[in-house]
């Protein structure tokens, strides 16, 4: 449950953390962060385009929660990329969650335009103490080979959409080597994947619910997950996948599920670096 992932830079992750997409509304907000962190929960990831950085910031607040017991990641959307507005924007953030850094500041999607300009921000904020870590969501392959071009640094950690639907085989191994921690958003497919028959077979093998097994999986797998519910006993559940350890047969099972289907967009790619390789 303390698992703690050591990032390229040193810094350290939880692997498992709590999800804030759609958490909206004070009260709810409140509630879903309190019981998360009762839970054991540290890691919480919310993002610009959220638009719930203010009440996440309010419950942290409302809580008592100390900063140092948090790890906090937000995301700069794809209106604020560009070297000035980046900044500016993640300023902004930090106005809105009442703190002075975050842990992990990533960007959301790759955009080509202002790519690097982008990227050449983060560096920049990361020196400044803005954030503690620098990383990228939904970047694949070529977009992170792209940035290796440029960068004086590269993210710590890839955001991406990975679920038993998607299981991202290629990713996660370009990803190990190098050095790049996956995380996974949508580990739970956003439900659609939680009445598969090889899961519930599993699961009742276990006593365990579907999405224990799934999130089991994601932690055996060595990556990151931050699933998200609004529901008390689910949030719990959630957190309840460290008493059971799933068979190399059943992690196959699951891998063998993979139907590169996406419930997100797919990742827009960067012509410049298609011509040119
Ligand atoms: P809710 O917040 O109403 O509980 P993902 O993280 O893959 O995007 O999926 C999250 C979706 O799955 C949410 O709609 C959430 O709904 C639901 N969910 C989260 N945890 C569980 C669980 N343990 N069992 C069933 N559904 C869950």
């Amino acid at each position: 449950k303390d698992n703690l992932l050591t990032l390229a830079d040193g810094n350290k992750m939880p692997q498992e953390g709590f999800g804030l997409y759609k958490v909206d509304g004070q009260e709810t907000m409140n509630q879903a962060v309190k019981k998360a962190y009762e839970d054991g929960y540290r890691l919480f990831d919310t993002a610009q385009l959220y638009g719930n950085e203010q009440e996440v910031g309010t419950a942290f607040k409302q809580l008592d929660i100390p900063r140092d017991n948090l790890f906090v990641t937000t995301k700069v959307a794809e209106e604020n990329q560009g070297y000035d507005k980046a900044i500016e924007s993640v300023k902004e953030s930090l106005r809105k969650l009442q703190m002075d850094y975050v842990d992990l500041l990533l960007v959301h999607w790759p955009v080509e335009r202002s790519f690097f300009d982008t990227w050449r921000a983060f560096e920049e904020m990361k020196k400044e103490g803005l954030t503690k870590s620098i990383g990228v969501s939904n970047y694949q392959m070529i977009h992170l080979q792209y940035l290796a071009t440029q960068a004086n640094e590269m993210p710590v950690v890839d955001q991406i959409e990975l679920h038993p639907l998607l299981t991202q085989k290629p990713l996660l191994k370009f990803n190990h080597q190098h050095q790049i921690v996956t995380q996974a958003w949508s580990p739970l497919g956003r439900g659609a994947v939680l009445n598969e028959p090889v899961l519930k077979d599993i699961a009742a093998a276990h006593h365990k619910s579907t999405a224990q097994i799934i999130l089991r999986w994601h932690l055996q797998n060595g990556v990151s997950f931050i699933p998200k519910s609004v529901h008390e006993e689910r949030i719990t559940q959630n957190a309840d996948i460290y008493n059971f350890e799933l068979s190399t047969q059943e992690m196959a099972q699951i891998d063998a599920l993979n139907a590169y289907h996406r419930t997100g967009r797919e990742p827009e790619l960067v012509y410049e670096y298609n011509k040119q390789y």
